[in-house]
């Protein structure tokens, strides 16, 4: 991370009229010098300051990149706005289901009109979905007018694809098939003050068999742990208290690096860091989580207590199929012992339903953990095929309303478990991070607590960022409403 000062330091020392520089950096920064004249002329000449906006898809990991798209469009000289009436609009794209890939098209076409409004418009779309060779015809074909298509591999050369398309006024396509880069030290755009994620490592080499994640996203490759300890004190020192370390296996973290190091090793490091006062981190696989790691969120009181541990499924038949290395009773037998070691943690978890050859025995195998674990909160997906996926080919895949069946008993069922444990906590007062004025109800922000639940409480926007001890007083399922206490 950048102080500007460093940023305008490093890139008045380099050439802007030369050849661009040979290391990525250098010329990340080059092209951001060069925009800055180019963009400055064209929005003399629009008679107002261009504007740009990030439309982000997906996890947490593409809100990470999209902050790093904005810090090279706000550093090369644009406004940035939250509307998609903006000069410049970038769709960073999930496909990690189907349903992802049409949201993203639907957006796309809704925009066409605004971009025949406006000639100085321009779009772009990156992300996972343009991994995906389909994909990027489809764009091409069916969407003409976008300016601009990159992968997941190269976000780190952005800035200089963004030179391209201006300077030429001609329309590019930049896919790489992988990377080993990590590209250090590019300027980012934080979307909130006080929170930030960060990145510990790219891609996953885990290949659970329906997802595509692997593929769009490549092999994984660790940040330097010193990259990370840096990037966590600059954000400290510029006003972020909570961190999330974010990578798609955690516990894989530190493999093939020159010095290795465990993942747990790094959250006990993190913590230590002045100024942060909570961390977590997404996602872990439950295959490798280690006892070192819950005894580090034990002993270090700013470990968030929360733990999101992906079930995917309960029957072991299925949970072999996908690929995920575990049985249902490993399953469970670490979920309690995560519960004894570290109380009042909660666990959350992902569960898909209609799995090739998913029967309603399997689905009551998966009811069976949930009611045994007692998971805090969990996202249910229904199983969407993906092109290249080993699962997409498996002959047996359930038809439509036996996955809807499975789906309803699957929901009623963590619905009633985030429920009983939400209610469990009634009365207690906690420490509550303020994160936002809700949008619904006038008069209240929404606090985090560090066990992920949502907690409603009156208050102002003056709060935003404070750590304060709210009191749990009805609750709504899985959230609740409270009042901050005096402390
Ligand atoms: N790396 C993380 C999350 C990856 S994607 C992990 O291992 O858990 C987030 C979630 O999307 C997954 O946990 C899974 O539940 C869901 N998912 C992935 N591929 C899917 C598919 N093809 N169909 C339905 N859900 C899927
Ligand atoms: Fe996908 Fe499995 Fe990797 Fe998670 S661990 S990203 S579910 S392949
Ligand atoms: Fe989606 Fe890519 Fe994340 S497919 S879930 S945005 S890694």
């Amino acid at each position: 991370m950048y102080t500007d000062t460093k940023l305008e330091e490093e890139i008045a020392a380099i050439d802007l009229m030369g050849p661009e520089p040979s290391d990525e950096h250098s010329r990340e920064l080059y092209y951001i010098g060069k925009l800055r004249t180019l963009i400055a002329e064209r929005s003399k000449e629009a008679g107002r300051l261009l504007t740009a906006c990030t439309v982000t898809f997906g996890c947490q990991m593409n809100a990470r990149d999209s902050e790093k798209l904005i810090g090279i469009l706000v550093q090369s000289g644009f406004a940035p706005v939250e509307t998609e009436e903006a000069d410049f609009v970038i769709f960073n794209t999930c496909t990690v289901r189907d349903n992802a890939d049409q949201r993203t098209f639907g957006r796309l076409g809704r925009i066409s009109h605004l971009k025949k409004k406006n000639p100085y418009m321009k779009v772009a779309i990156c992300g996972c979905m343009m991994q995906e060779k389909g994909n990027v015809d489809k764009v091409r074909k069916s969407y003409p007018f976008v300016d601009l298509i990159f992968g997941t591999h190269n976000i780190y050369r952005f800035a200089q694809y963004l030179w391209e398309v201006y300077s030429t006024d001609k329309k590019a396509t930049h896919i790489w098939e992988k990377t080993d880069q990590i590209v250090e030290n590019l300027p980012v755009e934080r979307k909130f003050s006080y929170k930030s994620g960060i990145n510990i490592m790219f891609g996953c080499d885990n290949f659970c068999s329906y997802c595509i994640v692997p593929y769009v996203r490549g092999r994984e490759r660790s940040r330097d742990p010193r990259e990370i300890l840096r990037e966590t004190e600059s954000l400290a020192q510029d006003g972020v208290r909570e961190i999330m370390l974010l990578g798609q296996n955690v516990n894989s973290y530190g493999k093939g690096l020159e010095n290795p190091i465990t993942f747990a090793e790094l959250l006990d490091e993190v913590c230590k860091v002045d100024g942060i006062r909570r961390v977590r981190f997404m996602t872990p696989h439950p295959k490798d989580l280690s006892y070192d790691l819950i005894r580090v969120i034990r002993d270090n009181p700013k470990a968030a207590r929360h733990v999101h541990l992906p079930l995917q499924s309960g029957s072991d038949r299925i949970l072999k199929r996908m690929n995920r290395h575990y049985t249902k009773e490993q399953f469970i037998e670490l979920a309690l012992k995560i519960r004894e070691e570290i109380p009042d943690v909660s666990i959350t978890t992902d569960i898909i339903v209609g799995f090739p050859g998913e029967t309603a025995e399997d689905i009551e195998d998966t009811l069976d953990v949930i009611r045994r674990v007692g998971f805090d909160n969990a996202y249910t997906f229904i199983y969407s095929p993906r092109r290249g996926t080993p699962a997409a080919r498996m002959e047996d895949q359930v038809p439509e309303d036996v996955v809807k069946e499975g789906f309803n008993k699957v929901l009623t069922a963590v619905q009633e478990s985030a429920r009983t444990r939400s209610a469990a906590l009634a009365g207690r007062v906690m420490e509550g991070l303020v994160e936002e004025v809700n949008s619904q109800k006038e008069g209240y922000v929404t606090c985090r607590l560090s066990n992920n639940m949502i907690v409603h409480v009156p208050g102002d926007a003056s709060l935003i960022g404070r750590f304060v001890p709210v009191l749990l007083e009805e609750c709504r399922g899985f959230y609740y409403f409270g009042r901050i206490v005096e402390e």
